[in-house]
């Protein structure tokens, strides 16, 4: 039977987000995988919901694995989570015997591999980097203290939610003797988190609260999902299921 990708994220709201961070991705497997469609579904009944009311209208995985099912092909899901945490667990659930791609930062070669493509970030801007990840309740956030441990100097990671809040990391950036930092998510997508959490003009934010600890920090509005090296990764991730 002939396949058909269904590449699952999250979702976004924003617009640009959807267009900067999703739609290269998922134009990334369509050119890796170029006799095999590909077509996309949200997790996030929120955000389904949300862009649903603008007219836009994006399917769930479920409904996604219905209408590949309907024509006649085989769903592969193509999972562009970062960690195995909540949302993935539900893809697995929802997907059963469907073949469903690991999340980024699986096993430690995937953290390695991650840990050296932040270096050329770092090394190309000269600054250090400050990456925001998401964080979560699940044991799941503990992939963000196993990437901390293989990260090169002067790359810093904290979390929106989660144990590794920005406080975890201030006594570490208060160290450092160049105070210029580059400010990134550490996420499929640059969306709400990194427009208003990251950068926002609110005084917690952290570009705020960098600034206001004397730090000339830097925001990059770039989802993980828009870098050709992690493109590549999620690729060789389909591959192995495909
Ligand atoms: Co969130």
């Amino acid at each position: 039977m002939s396949k058909e990708i269904i590449a699952v994220s999250f979702g976004t709201s924003d617009a640009e987000a959807r267009e900067t961070c999703i739609l290269p991705m998922e134009e990334a497997y369509a050119r890796a995988f170029p006799n095999i469609p590909v077509r996309r579904a949200f997790t996030s009944r929120f955000i389904r919901a949300k862009l649903a009311r603008e007219g836009i209208v994006i399917d769930s995985p479920e409904e996604a694995i219905a209408k590949v099912r309907a024509a006649g092909r085989e769903p592969v899901i193509a999972s562009t989570h970062l960690i195995p945490g909540l949302e993935y667990e539900r893809l697995r659930d929802i997907a059963g015997d469907l073949p469903v791609s690991a999340p980024l930062l699986s096993d430690d070669a995937d953290l390695a591999r991650v840990a050296s493509i932040l270096a050329d970030i770092r090394d190309r801007s000269g600054r250090a980097l400050v990456l925001m990840g998401h964080g979560t309740d699940h044991a799941a956030d503990d992939t963000y203290r196993r990437l901390r441990a293989c990260l090169p100097e002067n790359i810093f990671l904290a979390c929106v939610e989660g144990e590794y809040t920005l406080d975890t990391v201030m006594l570490r950036l208060e160290a450092l003797s160049d105070r210029r930092l580059l400010l990134m998510p550490l996420m499929l997508v640059a969306g709400d988190h990194a427009r208003n959490d990251m950068s926002g003009p609110e005084p917690d934010s952290w570009t705020s609260r960098l600034t206001a600890a004397g730090f000339d920090p830097m925001p990059r509005l770039v989802g993980l999902g828009a870098i050709p090296a992690v493109q590549r990764m999620y690729i060789d991730k389909l591959s192995a299921v495909l």
